[in-house]
């Protein structure tokens, strides 16, 4: 049996004293998800890494990105070595606004999660398509070269350390949420692809949907069986939306 999980993105927003507060409320809700069997985490800013760490008891705390290089002139980077001397071990790699905004692309994101998966990191690899290209019909196609590019050259057993979030382009942040029956679809489908790629570890593999999820929808996608959590922006930011997705997965 899958585990369930749900991670709040919380992109470039909350200050570190925000983020420490939130922080600070998340005993409870972590307790509630964990007596359920769910996985609760979120993603803050790097300055706000330590303080949500260290305010939090069994949340798990994610980066939005890494470099994948140790050290060196890369201005404005950080490091895997950065992050484990803080006790981060989960980072988010390829969103799609670091895909839009920052040029990542599947090669990129390829040499991070090597370098993740080599350091023992898990990592979330998001992948989907742009409005148009989902108008078009290319969704499977470009969800398909970026599994395989994304993730090449890895042994099955990384495979334990990766979760793959599929996240339309145009239902983030856009309150257009793709309907279930296409994230079962396309979930489904990440699930083959990783299985033609790396076997039966795919069975185990975590599949999240991302996209306009909040507390009134997100128990219709995680009741899809190839959907096993959630990768939730604006939705997270907010301890009561937060608490609330979690009841609502219980
Ligand atoms: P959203 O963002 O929930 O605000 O649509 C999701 C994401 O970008 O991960």
């Amino acid at each position: 049996m899958r585990k369930k999980l749900l991670l709040g993105n919380w992109k470039m927003n909350k200050t570190v004293l925000e983020a420490k507060s939130f922080a600070k409320l998340t005993a409870p809700i972590v307790k509630m998800a964990s007596s359920a069997g769910i996985l609760v985490g979120v993603a803050p800013t790097y300055l706000s890494l330590d303080a949500v760490k260290s305010n939090s008891s069994g949340l798990i705390v994610a980066a939005q990105n890494c470099h994948y290089e140790d050290h060196g002139a890369f201005t404005g980077e950080v490091s895997i070595p950065m992050l484990k001397e803080l006790g981060i071990d989960w980072v988010i790699i390829g969103h799609s606004e670091r895909r839009q905004y920052d040029n990542e692309t599947d090669e990129k994101c390829n040499k991070k999660i090597q370098k993740l998966l080599a350091n023992n990191m898990t990592v979330v690899y998001c992948v989907g398509e742009t409005l148009k290209e989902f108008e078009e019909g290319l969704t499977k196609e470009v969800v398909e070269r970026q599994l395989r590019v994304g993730l090449k050259d890895l042994n099955s057993e990384q495979l334990r350390n990766v979760v793959v979030a599929y996240e339309p382009v145009w239902s983030i942040g856009t309150g257009k949420n793709a309907s279930e029956e296409i994230a079962e679809d396309v979930c489904a489908f990440v699930r083959n692809i990783v299985k033609s790629m790396y076997g039966a570890v795919s069975e185990e593999l975590l599949v999240l949907y991302g996209g306009s999820v909040k507390p009134e929808n997100i128990a219709g996608y995680l009741s899809q069986a190839d959907v096993d959590g959630a990768l939730v922006g604006g939705a997270s930011l907010k301890i009561e939306s937060f608490e609330a997705m979690v009841k609502a997965l219980i």
